[in-house]
């Protein structure tokens, strides 16, 4: 043998053996799964974006170099998506934007939509009883939409968080000039585009989406003229034209010409507010992140609750243990939710009992670890105190240190579908987050309870649950979010844990496979590769209901700083494939 061979065998067998004790040493075996199927996150110094859009990634990272901060940045991106990814950036929907700035202060603005005036319990039942469907009901046309958020909340955040270097108009411009010049289409927009059945029901939808009643293809120029001469007119005559303006009274107009339910006096009694965070905590670290009216934060915070109790890093990340565990928390919180939550401005929420650890640890007792429970058993808990689909995260780092995690949506994709003539805007069917019939499951299949009833001026419960994860010394060490219905919550849930639980960097917690579970109905969905047989059968054997869901779970997006240098280190989900972490 020649001795140069020898040399590299001796070598190679140095190197396997050395990794080998390493790996019993220093590493525990869990953490490989994810990094085999990871890239490594995007590093910059100063700031980062992470979008499920590389234009709208790119617009904020421009405005940071600007001198904005990461909530100037959060604007231009909020309405930049309004452009780029129509099916869920919006100006015709709401959200949630969670603030942390340098000094930790940490609020919530709350965007969601209102229920217009007219809106009442029974709305979207027919004479005897029955849900509506179709137009008039609270999934598609004109009857769908609560009153826009969007505009309010970014005027909010813009008022009491900006920098006070950039200015409204200067925000508003890189999405009026996306919008006014256009942009190439990517396959993620063209495909949702050939997705959804409503959108050549409606002309002005079909005029605006498709191209002479046909189809676009990748690659080709979207302009959108009228969204273009939407946004002008904000910019000359600031958020208030939105909901007092030619705006609001062309949404108004065509609202009543297809008897739509939102008037002059809902636009104009919209208001976004402030509101303070939920704070809980998973092994130490604190979590902060949406209260009511979304039921995300109280959710995520319970679920984790419930889950501390359990040494899960004992376990592989991708075991049925893990799975069976993390499944029996979410269809606790689940039950809860159905019954305790809703817009907490109307009815009362039990938030501080569902987040309370003691509650946890009694709900932990009722979990058996070779077995599933089921979900009639599981009914909601008594906490203390009590008397498709899109929708878009994103979040932002700036130099200094001031952090967003914004989730918005306009709840389906493409909302209810009716884009209000002239305006370009795609309006919300957010009224479908109401039990529209209290006990009846909506479009995701979620049962929910009278608190969530419809009523005039109320904010539809929400799942969507942007969130920030502190390290020990109270500085940020991670922020997430991401879309996707009700499996939002369990999503974020599965990211923390991942990363917490299994020393996962950001990007291997988003990449790593998800399920689902949220009470009724009583399964367990898994994405396409996400479970092994053997997992399966070990579930199986358990009594827990599979599902395979056709689709992946969601379109997370994280940004993580890193300890020793304070790099950003900026994720997004490869389930989507436009998005990109962009930083500088
Ligand atoms: O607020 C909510 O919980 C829903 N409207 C979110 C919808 C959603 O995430 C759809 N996306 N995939």
């Amino acid at each position: 043998m020649q001795p140069w061979i020898r040399l590299t065998r001796s070598a190679i067998t140095l190197v396997i053996a050395f990794s080998f004790i390493t790996t019993l040493l220093v590493q525990p075996s869990r953490t490989f799964n994810a990094a085999a199927a990871s890239r490594d996150p995007v590093r910059a110094r100063r700031g980062m974006v992470a979008s499920t859009s590389r234009i709208a990634s790119q617009v904020g990272v421009d405005v940071m170099k600007r001198g904005g901060n990461a909530i100037d940045a959060a604007i231009a991106v909020a309405f930049a998506l309004a452009v780029t990814y129509p099916a869920a950036g919006n100006l015709g929907g709401g959200g949630f934007m969670m603030i942390r700035m340098r000094n930790g202060k940490t609020v919530a603005i709350d965007y969601r939509e209102m229920a217009p005036a007219a809106a009442h319990r029974n709305v979207y039942l027919d004479k005897d009883g029955n849900l509506l469907k179709g137009e008039g009901s609270s999934t598609v046309g004109y009857r769908a939409s609560g009153v826009p958020g969007t505009v309010a909340g970014m005027e909010l955040a813009l008022k009491s968080y900006g920098s006070g270097k950039l200015t409204w108009s200067q925000l508003v411009e890189p999405a009026r000039r996306l919008a006014a010049e256009g942009f190439p289409m990517g396959n993620i927009l063209v495909r949702s585009l050939r997705g959804n059945d409503y959108l050549s029901r409606y002309p002005e939808t079909r005029r605006i989406f498709l191209r002479n009643g046909n189809f676009y293809n990748d690659g080709e120029l979207f302009r959108q003229p009228e969204l273009a001469a939407t946004f002008a007119r904000l910019q000359r005559s600031g958020p208030k034209e939105f909901y007092q303006g030619l705006t609001a009274r062309l949404i108004v107009e065509d609202m009543k010409r297809h008897n739509g339910l939102i008037t002059m006096e809902d636009m104009g009694a919209y208001v976004a507010k402030e509101r303070e965070p939920l704070r809980g905590s998973y092994r130490g670290y604190e979590i902060l992140s949406m209260p009511p009216p979304s039921s995300g934060g109280a959710v995520l915070l319970e679920m984790l609750n419930i889950l501390e109790g359990y040494d899960l890093a004992k376990y592989d990340s991708a075991s049925s243990d893990r799975y069976h565990l993390t499944v029996e928390a979410m269809r606790r919180a689940f039950a809860d939710r159905a019954e305790y939550m809703g817009d907490a401005d109307f009815v009362k929420v039990p938030v501080t009992g569902l987040i309370d650890k003691a509650y946890a640890d009694n709900l932990r007792k009722t979990i058996r670890p070779d077995r599933a429970s089921t979900s009639v058993e599981v009914t909601a808990g008594r906490p203390t105190g009590y008397e498709s689909e899109e929708t878009t995260h994103f979040t932002v780092v700036d130099a200094q240190g001031n952090a967003v995690a914004n989730t918005y949506t306009l709840n389906d994709s493409f909302g209810s579908g009716v884009v209000a003539k002239g305006t370009g805007i795609v309006m919300n069917n957010e009224m479908d987050d109401f039990a529209a019939k209290p006990g009846t499951a909506n479009l995701y299949g979620l049962i929910q309870g009278e608190r969530n009833a419809v009523a005039p001026r109320k904010r539809p419960l929400s799942a969507m649950t942007p969130t920030f994860v502190l390290r020990k010394d109270g500085s940020l060490w991670f922020t997430t979010g991401t879309p996707g219905g009700p499996t939002i919550i369990n999503t974020v849930l599965q990211v923390i844990t991942n990363v917490i639980d299994y020393n996962m960097n950001i990007q291997q917690a988003i990449d790593a496979p998800r399920i689902h579970h949220q009470w009724l109905p009583d399964e367990v969905a898994w994405e396409p590769y996400g479970l092994s047989g053997d997992t399966q059968q070990a579930l199986t054997n358990r009594q827990h209901k599979l599902v395979t869901r056709p689709r992946y779970m969601g379109d997370a997006q994280g940004i993580m700083i890193e300890e020793k240098t304070g790099v950003r280190l900026g994720a997004t989900d490869p389930r989507r494939s436009d998005g990109l972490a962009v930083g500088y």
